[in-house]
């Protein structure tokens, strides 16, 4: 054993800790389960529900104790005893005291799988007793905190970590355990207050019993029944981590997926509402050539023809939103086209969003430190706008545009100066250069698909597809561009059929990347070497 190393003897067995740690993330570490519904790792530390009582001593010489683990740090040579029975009634008390005016719906409710009292039950064979059993009317207690969020009083145990959350957080005394007109307390708003920022919705989420609902999604869906798929939020650089919560092939909720280097165990309700993106009309579902529904294969012919003809006066106007798979293809096709394109030709734009210094940055693509290190554009610093481009359309310069993700008609502007020029679009968003262009190409949302983006942080993180896209002609944006680069010189077959195989010439070819897997890259993202 190393010296260096605190050991304590946890139910009989000893572990062994780096640094002085809390008891309480000793035992999570050491996967021992005790109930402490106050503590949130990313909150102040109150010590108020009484449930994590072990029984303790500090060596073998002295008399054990009963301690709160949230309260006491690791010292070399404490024993720990969690089952002590004293520790064990004392926490089944308590317990039952919160069961007392809980409600039975656990079947129904969206705490399910993650409440602390359901798996202290589950674990302990513990049988409390409600006063409401056979007489509580579903949803009866329910109280609105604001647009987004309720209440139910009978499962709020008075934890008080959305109290912490709106301090700690969001910087603002914006709950408070109040007294009502019945002279008992609740949780409530306080004067002039309102719970509807963009990250309110965390409320719900850390809420241990279940008593902050979503007014908007709550019971739509049996918890139980839903999948997790990890995914990234793509609406900003920060590559926010998310679950998809899905059953079947449909997406029910967008939740936070812990990652202490990224977003901590927050997430935007923006990024909850992702799953807009899927609705009909938001998003393009067809392959469609001058205006028609067409064959897929029939379209690449006629966009190859057209980029052909237009020699170097093809321009790809390409976003941050492509995944690391689709750049490296893109930058495949450049060199297909060298004869005719070269890197002046990708127009990538580097637009400033409405950053909150908090989990939304200022750049409001997820991926666009991939393309640098990818070096897919000349002019990364200096593209900020359309205006460049416009003015190489109205010189005569640009005579076929392919549009990867984004919109030409993002800035104002007179749409008649298109009038002629192919327009080629990559993408899922139903925009104006989707219902104008020529060629219309609809790939995956990012629900559909599975790839990589590399945040701000040069963090590389992974996401998956958690369902399958609508029709069989949506594809990867990257499948698109091979299939464009294998219309183009016919003479070689298609480079890229899997992502296996991209990654596998990404980490030959791009220094970052080297000797990169992408099954290797652990959930938790890696971070690169800058070069
Ligand atoms: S509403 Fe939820 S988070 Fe807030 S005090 Fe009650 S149980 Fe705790
Ligand atoms: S977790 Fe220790 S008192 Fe609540």
């Amino acid at each position: 054993m190393d010296d260096s190393k605190i050991k304590i003897t946890l139910n009989g067995e000893v572990f062994e800790f780096d640094e002085k740690i809390l008891l309480l993330d000793a035992l999570a570490q050491a996967k021992i389960e005790l109930p402490s519904p106050c503590h949130h790792d990313h909150l102040s530390q109150v010590c108020s529900c009484g449930l994590c009582l072990v029984g303790l001593r500090t060596s073998a010489t002295v008399p054990w104790v009963i301690g709160l683990a949230c309260m006491v740090t690791i010292k070399n040579g404490m024993e720990v005893d969690t089952e002590c029975p004293q520790a064990a009634e004392l926490r089944k008390s308590i317990i039952n005291a919160y069961l007392l005016k809980h409600p039975m719906d656990c079947s129904l409710c969206d705490k399910v799988g993650n409440c602390f009292l359901h798996k202290f039950a589950a674990h302990t064979n513990f049988r409390g007793f409600t006063r409401l059993m056979g007489r509580h009317y579903w949803r009866r207690s329910l109280r609105k905190l604001g647009e987004k969020i309720a209440i139910d009083d009978e499962k709020c145990i008075f934890c008080g970590r959305c109290l912490r959350f709106c301090q700690d957080i969001l910087g603002e005394e914006i709950l408070g355990k109040i007294k009502n007109e019945r002279n008992s307390e609740e949780i409530n708003l306080y004067p002039g207050k309102d719970c509807d920022s963009n990250y309110s919705l965390n409320l719900v989420e850390l809420c241990p019993a279940g008593a902050l609902v979503d007014q908007v999604s709550d019971y739509d869906q049996l918890a139980w029944d839903l999948h997790h798929t990890p995914s990234i939020s793509p609406e900003s650089s920060t590559g926010i981590n998310i679950y998809i919560l899905h059953s079947k092939k449909y997406v029910h909720r967008i939740v936070a997926r812990r990652n202490d280097s990224v977003n901590e165990t927050w997430i935007t309700d923006s990024a909850r509402n992702l799953v807009n993106i899927l609705k009909p009309s938001q998003r393009t579902a067809k392959v469609m050539c001058n205006g028609g529904r067409a064959d897929i294969r029939v379209t690449i012919a006629l966009a190859v023809d057209k980029i052909l003809r237009s020699g170097s006066n093809t321009y790809i106007l390409c976003s941050g939103a492509t995944s690391l798979e689709d750049q490296f293809v893109l930058k495949q096709l450049l060199d297909a086209l060298s004869a005719n394109m070269s890197l002046a030709n990708v127009y990538f734009l580097r637009r400033k969003g409405k950053g909150d210094d908090f989990l939304i940055s200022d750049d409001p693509y997820p991926n666009c430190a991939g393309a640098e290190i990818m070096k897919l554009s000349l002019e990364f610093n200096t593209h900020e706008n359309l205006g460049a481009l416009y003015d190489l359309v109205q010189s005569g310069t640009c005579k076929n545009i392919i549009c990867v993700y984004e919109d030409l008609f993002a800035e104002r502007v007179n749409g008649e100066i298109f009038n002629g020029i192919p327009i080629t679009y990559i993408g899922h968003q139903n925009n104006k250069t989707a219902r104008t262009a020529d060629f219309v190409f609809p790939v995956k949302t990012i629900f559909e698909r599975t790839g990589t983006f590399v945040n701000k942080d040069y963090i590389l993180q992974k996401f998956f597809q958690a369902v399958p896209a609508p029709s069989k002609s949506i594809l990867e944006c990257w499948e698109i561009l091979s299939l464009i680069m294998n219309t183009h010189n016919r003479e070689k077959t298609a480079d890229y059929l899997t992502r296996e195989e991209i990654w596998k010439d990404l980490s030959n070819f791009i220094e970052v990347f080297r000797d990169i897997n992408f099954s290797e890259v652990p959930l938790n993202g890696l971070l690169l070497k800058k070069d």
